[in-house]
C-alpha cells in the first residue's frame, strides 16, 4: 500500500509519514524544502520528491514516478499572520496557492493512480482557525475553510475513494515553535478545554484511523483534533 504525504518534511506531515510507515505503508514524501525533505526522507528510510504543490508541472512531474496509490495525505499549508487590511496581493496569492490550489492539483493529477475502491482514502488538513478566526490569521482561516468545501465536493465527486479532512487545533512544530516560548506555553495551554496543546502525534494517529478499514463509511467530513478549541470556551479561571 503506497501513501504520499505533502509537506511531509517536518511537524504533523513528518509525524503522519512516520505513522504511516508503522502501518505498513510505503511512504513518498512531497515537500518544496530541499534540505528538510533529504533529512526527513533519510530518518524515515522513503522515498521523497522535491514538489511545490502549487506547482502543476512539478506535481506532475513527481508522479510520473507512482505507479499506484492508495492514500494522499494533502498537509503542505502555510499561514502569514497579518491583518487583512495590510496584507500584500503576493501574500495573499502565496497562501491562497499554496492552501486551495495545492490541495486541488495534488488530489487532481493523483487520480489516475489512486484505486477506485473505498479502501483509498484522501485527506486534506484543515485548521481549527477556520472556525475560530484568530487576530491575524484571516486568509488562511478562509483557506482552510475552502478546503473543507472542496474535501465534501470531493468526496462526492470521487467516491467511492473516501475525502475527509482532519482539522488540528494548536499543535507545537517547526513551524509554530515560536508562539509557544516562555510563558506562552501555559497560556496557551490554559485557553485548550483540555489543558493542553496538542502534539503532531494527535493529529497523525486520527489520520491514521481515517485511512484505516475502521472507517470505512466515513467521507466527506472534517473531524477537528483541538482538545476542544472548536468546541468553545473553557469559561472563566
Ligand atoms: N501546527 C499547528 O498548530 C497547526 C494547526 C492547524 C493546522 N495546521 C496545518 O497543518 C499542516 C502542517 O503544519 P505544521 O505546523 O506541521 O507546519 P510546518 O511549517 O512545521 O511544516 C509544513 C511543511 O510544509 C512544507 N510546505 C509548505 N509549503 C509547501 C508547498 N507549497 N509545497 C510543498 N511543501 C510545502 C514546508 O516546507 C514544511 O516542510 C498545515 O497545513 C497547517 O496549516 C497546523
Amino acid at each position: 500500500m503506497q501513501a504520499i504525504v505533502t509537506g511531509g518534511a517536518q511537524g504533523i506531515g513528518f509525524q503522519i509519514a512516520e505513522s504511516l510507515i508503522k502501518d505498513g505503508y510505503e511512504v513518498v514524501l512531497f515537500d518544496k524544502n530541499y534540505e528538510s525533505l533529504k533529512e526527513a526522507s533519510t530518518k524515515l528510510n522513503c522515498k521523497s520528491f522535491t514538489v511545490d504543490v502549487a506547482n502543476e508541472s512539478e506535481v506532475q512531474e513527481a508522479l510520473t514516478e507512482i505507479k499506484s496509490l492508495d492514500i494522499l495525505i494533502n498537509n503542505a499549508g502555510i499561514w502569514k499572520p497579518e491583518p487583512l487590511a495590510t496584507l500584500d496581493l503576493s501574500t495573499q496569492k502565496n497562501v491562497l496557492e499554496t492552501n486551495i490550489l495545492g490541495t486541488l492539483n495534488c488530489t487532481k493529477h493523483v487520480l489516475p493512480k489512486i484505486k477506485k475502491s473505498n479502501s483509498s482514502s484522501i485527506i486534506n488538513i484543515t485548521s481549527a482557525a477556520s472556525r475560530t478566526n484568530s487576530p491575524g490569521l484571516g486568509l488562511y482561516a478562509a483557506s482552510k475553510a475552502a478546503i473543507e468545501a472542496l474535501t465534501r465536493q470531493w468526496s462526492l465527486e470521487i467516491a467511492p475513494i473516501r475525502v475527509n479532512a482532519v482539522g488540528p487545533g494548536m499543535v507545537i512544530t517547526e513551524g509554530t515553535a515560536l508562539n509557544y516560548k516562555g510563558n506562552a506555553l501555559a497560556a496557551r495551554s490554559n485557553a485548550v478545554p483540555l489543558k493542553r496543546v496538542g502534539d503532531p502525534s494527535d493529529v497523525a494517529q486520527i489520520v491514521s484511523f481515517l485511512v484505516s478499514p475502521k472507517s470505512n463509511y466515513v467521507t466527506g467530513q472534517i473531524l477537528f483534533v483541538d482538545g476542544g478549541i472548536t468546541a468553545g470556551s473553557p469559561g472563566h479561571n
